[in-house]
């Protein structure tokens, strides 16, 4: 009886989560823990092959929903027609995960300001976008959930991201305005940020073994995070009615580092 409550607080059974950048790395992690607690999703990134293979992926693992779509988020006056798009082949959205990310990595005075308007424009103005594009369809029934993939780089700037430092600190500015204008309408906007996963986002910096034992010797548990086991989850939790009271929250999921 106890383990049938725990069950249907988490479940996300009924439920279809859209999430941006979920290819590969952290956006098919959280898919797949998403999918697992029974949410049909959708699979949104701008890499073709990587849309369909995750959407392959979900249906066979998780044996719900998933639905394919692929956009450039970076024009972002095109996300209105997108939206409309994907509501017209799956009905609702009810969880929006915005996880899809860049990184341009150079000291502050080479950044160009294309390079700058291309992270900002990714992370921190299509996160507000999509969001503003889905939660009309929310408040019009009755609520939903909204998780933003933050950073350590939310409270840390380290070197040779400057653009990536702001719009993550941006996010996190982004998120608690979500959550006091949308709490009215029973929409809960919180975010995940996740300490170092080895995705193709930090690939360059991992294959450089004087970074990888800088960041090793930062993390307390010793160990990078995993996009469906450490963060997938959390993303679960943050969907579901077990974290109901909760908004405008960053979670850090950092095996330590920002404690240390
Ligand atoms: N990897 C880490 O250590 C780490 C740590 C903290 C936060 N994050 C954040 O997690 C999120 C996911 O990053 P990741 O590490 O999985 O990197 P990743 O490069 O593996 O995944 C990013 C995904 O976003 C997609 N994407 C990029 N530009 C897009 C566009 N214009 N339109 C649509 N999709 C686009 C990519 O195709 C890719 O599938 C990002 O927001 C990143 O900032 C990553």
């Amino acid at each position: 009886m106890g383990i049938d409550i725990l069950k249907e607080k988490f479940s996300l059974k009924g439920q279809t989560a859209l999430i941006t950048g979920s290819g590969r790395g952290i956006g098919k992690g959280l898919s797949t823990a998403m999918a697992k607690a029974g949410a049909d999703i959708v699979v949104l990134d701008i890499i073709e092959e990587n849309v369909h293979k995750t959407v392959e992926f979900l249906e066979s693992t998780a044996g719900t929903k998933a639905y394919p779509y692929v956009a450039d988020l970076s024009k972002t006056d095109m996300i209105p027609h997108y939206v409309q798009d994907i509501l017209s082949d799956c009905g609702k959205i009810d969880i929006l995960v915005n996880s899809a990310g860049i990184q341009v990595r150079k000291p502050a005075l080479d950044f160009t300001l294309e390079e700058w308007n291309s992270v900002i424009t990714i992370h921190l103005t299509a996160s507000f976008a999509m969001a503003h594009a889905i939660v009309p369809g929310m408040i019009a029934r009755g609520g939903g959930k909204i998780i933003n993939i933050a950073s350590l780089n939310c409270v840390m700037a380290v070197p040779n991201i400057i653009a990536y430092v702001a719009a993550k600190s941006g996010i996190g500015g982004l998120t608690r305005s979500m959550s006091v204008e949308w709490s009215q309408y029973n929409i809960r906007a919180n975010a995940i940020g996740p300490g170092f996963t080895r995705t193709k986002l930090t690939e360059k910096l991992f294959q450089d073994p004087v970074k990888t034992k800088w960041v090793m010797d930062r993390i307390p548990m010793k160990r990078l995070a995993d996009p469906e086991n450490d963060l997938g989850y959390v993303a679960v939790f943050l969907a579901s009615d077990a974290s109901s009271y909760i908004t405008g929250q960053i979670i850090y999921v950092d095996g330590g580092w920002l404690a240390s």
